[in-house]
């Protein structure tokens, strides 16, 4: 019998900040006219100082998990793509598992840039389809905000923060996540990267004066990879899924820059009013573009069922990727009442008192002797060899 992985539930989390075209003007030679007509963005949003990748993935989480009515101990796998993760490590991933009380959950981060959110859809769809998981959380959730460079006008007006996440479901039902495509080509890696804080150049005085820990982008590069293979993959993925490209009922791509757009719904050849953008709000969002793009494509009475949806990002790595699917949720959705979200309350709530359990016994435990009041790895070296 084959499985299918739907999209079950969907949330979004989106920083109060806004910061204008114009509040950009004022701190650098910039102009609201140069981005607008380069970009099509007119605002972003910037977390705020509690606000962080992690914080925005858990509220994005909870509430597609709502949507969904699913318990996080339900959930067995969480899939964090992001950039610019909570740390190098632990992942962001185990640390939404911690706050949600995801209790029976694998989680780790995914690397693939602004295409990170496609490539974690598409390892969470091919669990669901080889029976490895029945629900799976996949989040895209970035601070960019936190590493760009306000000295650089070619990055700093084009990306902004927030987070997106969907809940995947195993069903019998066909349809769902139909088909994915995944591409990439590392020979493009230095067009968009942030040079220090890994291996290769680890955090240190010189990289700080340097401000290598800032996105770097060679934007007219980027462009021209973005309009070369933001087409293709939408159609490579179609034709996997056994979609002509006039059924596609509506395109969710990456939303980086509205030319890029336009330049890909021309070649493939799909009309404006099937297309859904927003950046003119929140600019790049990187890997959460698509899945807040989604959910406000949701709230705006876009997505019906059996819809047939194309979604599509790229981004640094390069990387890319594209995915087919067909809505499988009655539209439009019905809002749960009171006592449903005071239970879901109670149930965040008592994530967190489990979390704060844990951290003490585990503190007490530390304090006890070890068992036969030794520790075998500070017994002295000469007692062991006597033995
Ligand atoms: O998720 C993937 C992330 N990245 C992208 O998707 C970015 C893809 N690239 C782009 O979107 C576009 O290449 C940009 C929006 C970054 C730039 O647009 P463009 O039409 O390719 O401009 P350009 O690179 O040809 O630059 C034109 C001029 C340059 O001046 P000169 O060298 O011609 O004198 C830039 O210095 O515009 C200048 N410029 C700016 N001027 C005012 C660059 N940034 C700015 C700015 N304000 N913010």
């Amino acid at each position: 019998m084959t499985t299918y992985a739907h999209i079950v539930g969907w949330g979004k989390y989106i920083p109060e900040k806004v910061v204008t075209n114009h509040d950009l003007a004022k701190i650098m030679d910039t102009s609201d006219e140069w981005i607008k007509s380069r970009t099509g963005i007119s605002e972003r949003r910037f977390a705020g100082k509690d606000e962080s990748t992690a914080t925005m993935a858990i509220a994005a989480a909870q509430l597609a998990l709502d949507r969904a009515r699913i318990t996080p101990s339900a959930v067995d796998l969480i899939i964090v793509a992001t950039l610019c993760p909570e740390h190098v490590f632990p992942s962001t991933a185990c640390l939404v598992q911690d706050a949600i009380g995801a209790t029976h959950a694998g989680a780790y981060d995914l690397s693939a840039a602004c295409a990170g959110f496609i490539y974690a859809l598409s390892m969470g769809t091919a669990m669901i389809q080889s029976s490895m998981a029945k629900v799976v959380l996949v989040i895209g959730s970035e601070t960019v905000s936190r590493v760009l460079d306000v000295q650089d006008r070619n990055t700093y007006p084009l990306f902004g923060d927030g987070a997106g996440a969907v809940v995947l479901q195993a069903h019998e039902t066909p349809g769902g996540v139909l088909a994915t495509v995944l591409g990439s080509d590392g020979s493009g890696a230095e067009h968009l990267c942030i040079p220090a804080g890994g291996s290769k150049l680890p955090a240190s005085r010189e990289t700080v004066d340097q401000r290598l820990h800032y996105i770097k982008m060679n934007g007219r590069e980027v462009y021209r990879f973005a309009t070369r293979v933001m087409g293709r993959a939408a159609k490579q993925a179609c034709e996997k899924a056994g979609v002509a490209l006039n059924e596609v009922d509506l395109f969710i791509p990456h939303q980086a820059n509205i030319r890029i757009i336009e330049s890909a719904s021309k070649y493939l050849k799909i009309s404006e009013n099937k297309v859904f953008t927003n950046l003119n709000k929140y600019g790049n969002t990187s890997t959460a573009s698509i899945p807040i793009a989604l959910c406000e494509a949701i709230e705006a009475g876009r997505v019906h069922n059996k819809d047939k949806l194309v979604m599509v990002g790229f981004g640094g790595g390069l990387s890319w990727g594209a995915a087919v699917g067909q809505w499988g949720v009655p539209m439009p959705y019905k809002q749960h009442g009171w006592w449903y979200k005071s239970l879901r309350w109670m149930v965040y709530r008592w994530a967190r008192v489990r979390s704060a359990t844990i951290r003490l016994s585990r503190w007490l435990e530390s304090l006890l002797p070890e068992e036969n009041g030794a520790d075998p790895y500070t017994t002295p070296v000469k007692e062991k060899h006597k033995e």
